[in-house]
C-alpha cells in the first residue's frame, strides 16, 4: 500500500510493522541527537483543510525528526479562500516537487479521492467522520506500552461516535489485533449499524467503566452536528461525563485515554483528565514516534 487511508485497508501485520517500528524511532527521539537522515531527500507538503493542534505539530516533528523538508499548507489564508479546488491546490503543491502529501480534511474520502489523481504518497491525519488512522495507531501504541500487548484488552469508546473519525479507526485498529470493543454513548450520538462491525454498544458509562481495560473518551463534536444536539451539553456530563472519582471507586485499576482536544467539564473533569489514571499526554508523546513510523515505511515502497 503506498497511502495511508485508513486502518480499514491494514492487515493485523501491517498494524504490528507500523508499531514494533514506532518503538525503535521512540528510542531515537528520546536520545540526546533526536534527528535520522532516513528522509533527508524526501520533501513533506502537510494540507490541512481543518483545524488541528496535536496532528499537525506531531507531523511535522516526525517529519522533522527524520531529516525531510517540510511544506506547511493551512486552508485558511490561502488561495482555497479565492475558490481554489482541492485538486488544483494540491497539484500546485506538488508541482514544487513534493513527495507526500499529508492531509486532513472536513470531507469523508477526501484522501482517497487524491491516491486517484496523484502520484505522490498520501497520508490520511483525518477526513471528516470517517478515519484518523495514525491516531489509532499511536493509541494502540500507548495500550501495548502501557499494558504490555492490546490482544484480549477490553476497551470501551466513549462518547460522541457518530460524529468520530476515531471511534471507526480506533475501532478496525483494536478489533484487528484481537481486543474487545465497546462503544458506549447517548443512543442519539452512537449510529444504528455500528453494531455490525461486531462491538458491544452500551448506554451507562458506569458499567462501561466496570467492563474495560481501557476507556477512551471522545469530545462531542458540535462542528459535525447537523441538528440541535441532543442531549445537551449539561445533560451529557451529567450521564456520561467522567470524574477521578468514579475511576477511584472502581474495583481495578483502568487506563484513561482521549484523542484531545478536551472539552474539561463536559466529557472529563479536569481532575480525572489530570489524574493518575490518564495516559493522554503519553498518547501524544508517542504520536510523533508513530507518525515517523507511517512516514519512513511509506517512503521505502
Ligand atoms: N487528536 C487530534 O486529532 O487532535 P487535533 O485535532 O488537535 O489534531
Amino acid at each position: 500500500v503506498r497511502h495511508l487511508v485508513g486502518i480499514k485497508d491494514l492487515t493485523e501485520s501491517d498494524i504490528q510493522l507500523i508499531l514494533d517500528t514506532a518503538s525503535q524511532f521512540k528510542e531515537v527521539i528520546n536520545r540526546p541527537i533526536k534527528k535520522v537522515p532516513s528522509l533527508r531527500d524526501v520533501t513533506i507538503a502537510n494540507v490541512f483543510f481543518e483545524n488541528s493542534t496535536r496532528t499537525r505539530l506531531s507531523f511535522e516533528l516526525a517529519e522533522k525528526r527524520l531529516s525531510a523538508d517540510v511544506v506547511n499548507f493551512s486552508a485558511s489564508g490561502s488561495s482555497v479562500k479565492k475558490g481554489e479546488t482541492l485538486l488544483d491546490t494540491v497539484n500546485n503543491i506538488l508541482a514544487m516537487k513534493v513527495d507526500m502529501v499529508v492531509m486532513r480534511h472536513s470531507s469523508p474520502g477526501a484522501p482517497h479521492y487524491l491516491t486517484k489523481h496523484i502520484k505522490a504518497n498520501v497520508v490520511n491525519a483525518g477526513d471528516g467522520t470517517h478515519e484518523h488512522p495514525t491516531q489509532a495507531l499511536l493509541d494502540s501504541f500507548s495500550i501495548r506500552e502501557k499494558l504490555g500487548d492490546v490482544a484480549g484488552k477490553r476497551v470501551a469508546i466513549i462518547g460522541d461516535i457518530t460524529h468520530s473519525r476515531v471511534a471507526l479507526s480506533n475501532i478496525f485498529c483494536l478489533q484487528k489485533q484481537g481486543a474487545e470493543v465497546m462503544v458506549c454513548g447517548p443512543k442519539t450520538l452512537i449510529p444504528k449499524h455500528i453494531e455490525a462491525l461486531g462491538v458491544k454498544v452500551g448506554h451507562d458509562v458506569r458499567a462501561a467503566l466496570a467492563w474495560c481495560d481501557v476507556a477512551n473518551v471522545l469530545r462531542i463534536q458540535l462542528e459535525r452536528q447537523q441538528i440541535k444536539y441532543f442531549p445537551s451539553l449539561r445533560e451529557y456530563s451529567l450521564y456520561f461525563g467522567i470524574s477521578k472519582q468514579m475511576l477511584d471507586d472502581l474495583d481495578r485499576p483502568i487506563v484513561l485515554m482521549h484523542p484531545g482536544p478536551i472539552n474539561r467539564g463536559v466529557e472529563l473533569t479536569s481532575d480525572a483528565a489530570d489524574s493518575s489514571h490518564s495516559i493522554i499526554l503519553d498518547q501524544v508523546e508517542n504520536g510523533v514516534a508513530v507518525r515517523m513510523a507511517v512516514l519512513y515505511l511509506l517512503a521505502q515502497l
